[in-house]
């Protein structure tokens, strides 16, 4: 994948971008728009992971023309450094789900455990239907396979930052999805 140039304000940490601002802001107009037609004529409970995907969220949820609610869940994984092996709910929705239209709002799939576990919690609540949206899908690290309804990007297996991502919770603020200098990632243990 072609990586552009870091942009003239951009931290000295980053090197390029792999989707601008513009790239960004287009697709997730355009999902909405595909996600307005999809659900016509009914409510949307929009359900966000935080922290990252509260970017993705509050782009999509504007573009969508439709009535939404939004609510939130938080979880952390066993383990440091080990993707989640296993997940525990550290913040519950507020709302009750059941029978309602429940579309999950993810920043990034890698190895797909997080939403496999999400799904599962979710879908014993009884929605009358519940489907993914994702911003960015890094499937060469898929471990559960799993339907995707929505999917803004597919993403090389690279470690980015902005728009949601982040290093160490930094660079989360950022408004395009960009790389970091290597020196960075081996100086921070990415890689
Ligand atoms: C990211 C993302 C998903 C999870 C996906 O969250 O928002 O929840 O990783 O990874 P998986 O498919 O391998 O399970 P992260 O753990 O980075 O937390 P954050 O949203 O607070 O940055």
């Amino acid at each position: 994948m072609r990586r552009g140039p870091a942009p003239p304000d951009a931290p000295p940490e980053v090197d390029g971008v792999l989707f601008g601002r513009e790239t960004i802001h287009e697709r997730v107009a355009e999902l909405g728009a595909e996600i307005t037609a999809d659900y016509a004529g009914r409510e949307i409970v929009l359900v966000t992971v935080l922290r990252g995907g509260l970017f993705f969220l509050a782009d999509l949820c504007r573009s969508i023309a439709g009535p939404v609610r939004l609510d939130f869940m938080a979880i952390t994984s066993y383990g440091a450094d080990v993707h989640p092996a296993g997940v525990r709910i550290t913040k519950d929705l507020d709302e009750n789900i059941e029978g309602a239209h429940v579309l999950v709002v993810e920043d990034v799939i890698d190895t797909g455990l997080t939403l496999n576990y999400l799904l599962g919690v979710l879908r014993a609540r009884g929605p009358a239907s519940l489907e993914v949206v994702v911003l960015l899908d890094r499937d060469q690290r898929r471990i559960v396979d799993m339907p995707i309804a929505y999917r803004g990007f597919h993403m090389p297996d690279a470690f980015c930052v902005g728009y949601g991502l982040d290093l160490a919770g930094r660079y989360r603020n950022l408004r395009y999805i960009g790389t970091l200098r290597d020196e960075v990632l081996e100086r921070m243990g990415v890689v």
